[in-house]
């Protein structure tokens, strides 16, 4: 989609991403860095308390006038980070923005010391986040190759067999990330049929996702029905990356439906384009690494620092920045910084 220049929205000193997407790395940095301590302990809820608090305190230094779309929950059922939340330190000549967040993608996979625990921000200006109930949602995910060549209303192995064609490979030569449940048993066997490889994994269609979107990573499609607000911070990575999502909502009872209907949403056979779920024309996309992934390391401690690898995006300025970051804790004893890993 072409954008005209009065669609990006400027301040004095820039334009929304310019001037956002750098403060918002240092969100999701810490955390990242909040939540990395336990890894391995056992603890999700300990993790995503981590998270969810370094998130919402680094939240208020930035110069932003946000309020929460997608986020831990309604208000009542979430202490911070819940929907509607005003957050940000900003006054009126400030960027008005949407934010969604998902403070720690993989919480099981922190507890349990597994990769690909991330922690995600994206901003929008207002209205350019669709309000998704926390429901499922039936997602397909490609990058830009495969972008445009898929339908999540055919058969996955027909979307599987398009997808290697776009890429001028066999199926056989391709990777889809499938989450582990048993709600994806036939959706596995019909995968299995193309001789695609799958990697099935216990938690994070998200991270997934933006992996499919950048390639080297070995991923080339995300299948099946995860959470929908995930959905969404998918939408917005796929905007800044030139990837592809179709999604349909899925509803698990009475109650997430009528919850989706005050929202809006009423049609399980309507199919969301990335367009629909990330419709804004300024967009930005922060992601950390928590443990060791696919995409992003996850963060290193040493004595008196860390190091914390994230992936910062515009949609306007059309930048993906790798961001590589050595935290000094201890002015004291200030850790060395070396170069690469
Ligand atoms: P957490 O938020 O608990 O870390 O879980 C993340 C996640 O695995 C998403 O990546 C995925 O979309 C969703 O949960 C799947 O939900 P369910 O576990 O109910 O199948």
């Amino acid at each position: 989609m072409s954008l005209s220049a009065s669609a990006v929205a400027v301040r004095p000193g820039g334009t929304m991403e310019e001037i956002l997407g750098l403060e918002m790395v240092r969100v999701t940095e810490a955390a990242a860095l909040a939540s990395a301590r336990f890894m391995g302990r056992g603890d999700r809820m300990g993790a995503d308390r981590a998270a969810v608090e370094a998130m919402r305190r680094t939240m208020d230094s930035v110069e932003m006038q946000g309020t929460i779309v997608i986020g831990e929950g309604e208000r009542d059922e979430a202490p911070m980070l819940y929907i509607g939340e005003r957050v940000g330190s900003g006054g009126e000549t400030d960027f008005a923005v949407d934010i969604a967040v998902d403070p720690l993608e993989g919480t099981n996979l922190v507890a349990s010391g597994q990769g690909n625990a991330i922690t995600v921000l994206a901003a929008s200006e207002r209205g350019g986040l669709l309000h998704a109930p926390d429901t499922y949602l039936e997602k397909l995910c490609v990058g830009p190759v495969a972008a445009g060549h898929v339908d999540i209303r055919r058969s996955a192995s027909e979307n599987v067999v398009r997808v290697a064609a776009a890429l001028g490979r066999k199926p056989s030569d391709i990777t889809v990330v499938i989450l582990d449940r048993p709600r994806h048993a036939e959706l596995i066997e019909e995968v299995r049929s193309t001789n695609a490889r799958i990697k099935l994994i216990s938690d994070g269609d998200l991270s997934a996702a933006i992996s499919c979107a950048v390639s080297g990573t070995g991923v080339h499609a995300v299948m099946g029905t995860g959470g929908a607000p995930e959905g969404v911070l998918m939408a917005v990575a796929m905007r800044c990356l030139g990837g592809e999502i179709q999604a349909r909502f899925r509803f698990r009872n009475d109650e997430e439906r009528e919850r989706a209907e005050r929202m809006g949403h009423t049609d399980e056979d309507r199919v969301y384009h990335t367009e629909d779920l990330a419709p804004g024309e300024n967009l930005v996309f922060s992601a950390t690494g928590v443990t060791e992934g696919d995409l992003l390391d996850g963060v290193r401690f040493f004595g008196g620092g860390a190091r914390t690898h994230s992936l910062v995006m515009g949609y306007q300025s059309k930048q993906v920045r790798f961001v590589d970051t050595v935290h000094m804790f201890d002015r004291e004893r200030p850790p060395s910084v070396r170069l690469g890993r």
